[in-house]
């Protein structure tokens, strides 16, 4: 196996902004956009290419895939496109491709040559995930767009979708190949739907060669402007009629149940939830932090915790209590790995660097939330029920611990570690993490977390040496005193795996399992429902292929 490389963010455009209206690239000596023909040439050359909006008038789901998102001109163009033309109940998902992608400032500049798609930009910008390696999926209402940070050929080989309209927005042939070759054409083969459709501005005979390959049905048309001829083409095979989606069951109303419920919901579909309202909940804590999990080395997984960190900003954002987080090294070794993933840069400095006149890094942009608050508004709408669930139908199980009871006839390697919280009193200004951690909080001061593998005890049952630990680790890390106040511990249980990586995978026909969220599920539920909701329902997968496998049972 090829060792890893690094983990850092995508290279940078070099952008040149002398040319009037557009920026260009100077390394490859081209622009993203030409003023000259406004909106009207994107439209002409990639939307009406396409069919649209006609071909989306009676779809429950059309999927859009673009190579080269640059400054995001043609996803506006089809949001808004989809905006005034969209069938009732209709979603449209837009995946795009970008190996050098803009950073926010870069993006505002760019897309302010059109006024008006400020609505828009607007709304794109304020979830902009940066030059962040990997998928990120962006929510706008009906609209969901797929941002995949990577070389096209990696990222067409990770991508899980079925695509309907294929944008071909490279820069020319001559000067970017890599985005035209014939390799890339099979790529898209492979991903189109039946009927799929094709428009490019080229109509370069090597491009064209290519997709006739690769099996598509290629026309010449005449070019938008200035330019003589583009290409539009067709894949071949008709339609095929949208799958009817059952609705599953959802056992256990804990992070992972809620996660899964908002993301059924934002499909249209009302799940079943069922709980068990004796259960100690890992997700009924107080509060929850959300911060990334960085790594040195570019592993699927890695890419995967900046995506899922990212995504669980957007979705708690009506759930923060505060924002911001030091975090204390506990270890010589821990100070010299966060001074090398601060040269790295894994995510911007935004939302992490290393301070290395106080020792520790500085998390600005991670989250203390109030998860009763978030299940409280993603569960809204559902009736919790305590019954046993059917027999048949589709059916997830994000019981927590629960599931030590539920899968006791089936081998699944799982492992369960128990935690205990413990309220203090101590002068603490803002959220700090050192291993365990101190959030301050309107009733005091919570400090977590015990780690400890469970044996055969209660693992609710309340311990003194747990509360003590909590303390002796506070006053180790932060050189501070702190004294437990009269405000009950509580403890719960996490559920691991043996490489600690979540775990999603089938045990039956009809039945998932959705658990293994360790110590991170709050960053990583949001996420992987997503993902196991776009599985079962057919959409595009919001995180890579290779991760996604990563997830099954080992
Ligand atoms: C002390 C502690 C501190 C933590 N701090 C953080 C943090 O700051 N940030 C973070 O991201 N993560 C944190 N975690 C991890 C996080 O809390 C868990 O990963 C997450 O809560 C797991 O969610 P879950 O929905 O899988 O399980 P749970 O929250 O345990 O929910 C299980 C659900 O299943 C239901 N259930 C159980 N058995 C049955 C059954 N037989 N039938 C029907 N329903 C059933 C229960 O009623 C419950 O609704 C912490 C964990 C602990 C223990
Ligand atoms: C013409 S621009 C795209 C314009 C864009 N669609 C818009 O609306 O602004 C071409 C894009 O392809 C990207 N690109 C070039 N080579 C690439 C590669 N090998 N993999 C992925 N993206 C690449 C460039 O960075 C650039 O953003």
């Amino acid at each position: 196996m090829p060792a890893p490389t690094p983990l850092t963010q995508c290279d940078p455009p070099a952008l040149d902004w002398s040319r009037p209206g557009t920026p260009a690239a100077s390394d490859f000596g081209d622009i993203y956009f030409s003023t000259d023909g406004g909106l009207a040439e994107t439209e002409a050359v990639f939307l009406k290419a396409c069919g649209l909006p006609d071909r989306w008038q009676d779809r429950r789901r059309f999927v859009i895939g673009e190579l080269g998102f640059g400054s995001g001109l043609n996803f506006l163009a089809a949001w808004r496109m989809w905006d005034s033309t969209k069938p009732k109940n209709g979603r449209l998902h837009f995946i795009s491709v970008e190996k050098f992608p803009f950073d926010a400032a870069q993006l505002k500049q760019a897309l302010s040559a059109w006024p008006e798609l400020q609505t828009y930009s607007e709304a794109l910008i304020a979830q902009w995930p940066g030059r962040v390696k990997g998928f990120h999926r962006l929510h706008f209402g009906d609209v969901t767009l797929t941002l995949i940070h990577d070389d096209i050929s990696n990222a067409l080989d990770e991508l899980e979708a079925k695509v309907d309209a294929w944008f071909l927005d490279g820069f020319s042939p001559a000067k970017n190949p890599d985005m035209w070759s014939s390799e890339i054409m099979q790529k898209l083969a492979g991903l189109s739907a039946p009927g799929s459709r094709l428009g490019t501005f080229t109509a370069a005979g090597a491009v064209r060669q290519a997709l006739i390959e690769a099996g598509f049905d290629v026309e010449k048309k005449e070019g938008f402007g200035r330019k003589r001829h583009r290409l539009e083409a067709r894949f071949l095979g008709a339609r095929e009629a949208e799958e009817e989606i059952e609705t599953p069951t959802i056992i256990g109303a804990g992070i992972a149940g809620a996660s899964l419920a908002r993301a059924f919901k934002r499909r249209g579909l009302t799940p079943t939830i069922i709980h068990d309202p004796n259960h100690k909940a890992a997700s009924h804590n107080a509060a929850a932090l959300i911060k990334p999990r960085l790594d040195l080395q570019d592993r699927p997984e890695s890419r995967f915790f900046l995506g899922s960190y990212l995504y669980a900003l957007q979705a708690y954002r009506d759930h923060v209590v505060t924002k911001g987080v030091v975090h204390i090294p506990k270890t010589e070794a821990e100070t010299e790995r966060f001074k090398k993933l601060n040269s790295q840069a894994p995510l911007p400095k935004a939302h992490f660097y290393f301070d290395e006149a106080e020792n520790r890094l500085a998390l600005e942009q991670s989250l203390v939330i109030e998860p009763k608050a978030g299940l409280n508004d993603w569960l809204s709408g559902l009736r919790l029920r305590t019954d046993e669930p059917a027999d048949d139908g589709l059916k997830i199980l994000a019981a927590g611990f629960g599931l030590k009871a539920l899968l006791k006839d089936k081998d699944i390697p799982l492992r369960f570690s128990r935690g205990q919280l413990t309220w203090a009193e101590a002068e603490v200004s803002m959220p700090i993490t050192y291993g365990g951690y101190a959030i301050p909080l309107n009733e005091g001061v919570f400090l977590g977390a015990t780690h400890q593998r469970l044996r055969d005890e209660d693992p609710f049952a309340l311990k003194a040496e747990d509360d003590a630990e909590n303390l002796a680790g506070f006053e180790k890390f932060t050189g501070q005193q702190a004294t437990q106040s009269a405000k009950p511990s509580r403890a719960s249980v996490r559920v691991t795996t043996a490489d600690t990586l979540p775990l999603i995978d089938k045990v039956e026909d009809n039945v998932w399992i959705f658990t293994g969220l360790g110590s991170r599920g709050f960053v990583f539920a949001p996420l992987l429902a997503e993902a196991i909701a776009s599985h079962i329902c057919g959409d595009p997968l919001p995180i890579s292929k290779k991760v996604w496998a990563r997830f099954k049972l080992r």
